[in-house]
């Protein structure tokens, strides 16, 4: 007769969580921004952004924050997570959940304005990226245009990279000019200045909107742009290329025409 195996002590799953401090900023409310804790689940697939949805769904729905896609595409939910500006539909738990670790710590992006709770004003953001001209500029055309633009696989690898943006605005809240500086133009604005000036189509000249002291000049080449930039745009690199091009110009007069 086979004996009955013992019996193993059964113990009930520890219920897992984690806490979110989150700043809290309502107009009429609070005079000043101020840390909320929530405990919210301990999920090894969710996503800060997860966390934040929980928190409006289950326990106050008066938190605000932005997002849309929830992959990294829309660029809308970035915030900063203990300190760092981050996309929080791309930050996993998993990345904290060390045993002993502390509260994730979750504030709007450094930089800008707060609107309220996670939301900063973005409206000199889009200033900055207008004012770059980003379109393609062509000379000597009617609209409609009856012809199309060919490129080649080797022209569209010359700007493909700064095309990749998203407009997270992560590299602006990471960039210790812009955050002492307004006026900087910033990095995204002028990696987005340099995908035109690199399209073979364009024929516009971007030169004097960023050969200035509160544009490429501005830089002081810390890097933390390249370093937030979840997409891989490398802001700064597109930064020292157009100081490399003004030092040309500066050298070369007549190299000042692009082609
Ligand atoms: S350059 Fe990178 S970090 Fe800056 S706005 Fe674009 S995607 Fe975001
Ligand atoms: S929700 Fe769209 S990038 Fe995070």
């Amino acid at each position: 007769m086979t004996e009955a195996k013992p019996q193993q002590a059964r113990q009930a799953t520890p219920k897992r969580t984690i806490t979110l401090e989150v700043s809290r900023y309502r107009p009429g409310q609070d005079e000043e921004p101020v840390f909320e804790s929530f405990e919210v689940p301990l999920m090894d697939d969710w996503a800060v952004l997860d966390g934040l949805n929980y928190i409006k769904d289950q326990l106050d729905g008066t938190l605000s924050f932005r997002w849309s896609c929830r992959m990294g595409i829309c660029g809308s939910c970035g915030m900063n997570v203990n300190g760092r500006p981050r996309l929080t539909c791309g930050t996993f738990f998993t990345e904290f959940a060390e045993p002993g670790a502390g509260p994730i710590r979750i504030e709007p992006l450094k930089g800008f304005p707060v609107i309220r709770d996670l939301v900063v004003e973005i409206d000199d953001f889009l200033d900055k990226l207008r004012h770059v001209q980003p379109w393609l500029i062509r000379e000597g055309e009617e609209l409609p245009l009856t012809s199309e633009y060919a490129q080649t696989p080797a022209q569209l690898e010359a700007y493909k990279q700064y095309s990749m943006c998203i407009n997270c605005m992560l590299c602006y809240s990471a960039c210790p000019v812009y955050v002492l500086d307004p006026d900087f133009i910033g990095p995204a604005a002028i990696a987005l200045a340099q995908r035109y000036e690199l399209d073979s189509r364009d024929m516009g000249d971007r030169f004097d909107l960023l050969n200035l002291d509160e544009a490429v000049w501005g830089c002081t080449f810390v890097g933390e742009c390249t370093r937030a930039c979840p997409k891989h745009v490398d802001p700064a690199e597109a930064i020292q290329r157009y100081k490399v091009t003004a030092a040309m110009r500066s050298i070369l007069p007549w190299s000042r025409s692009r082609r």
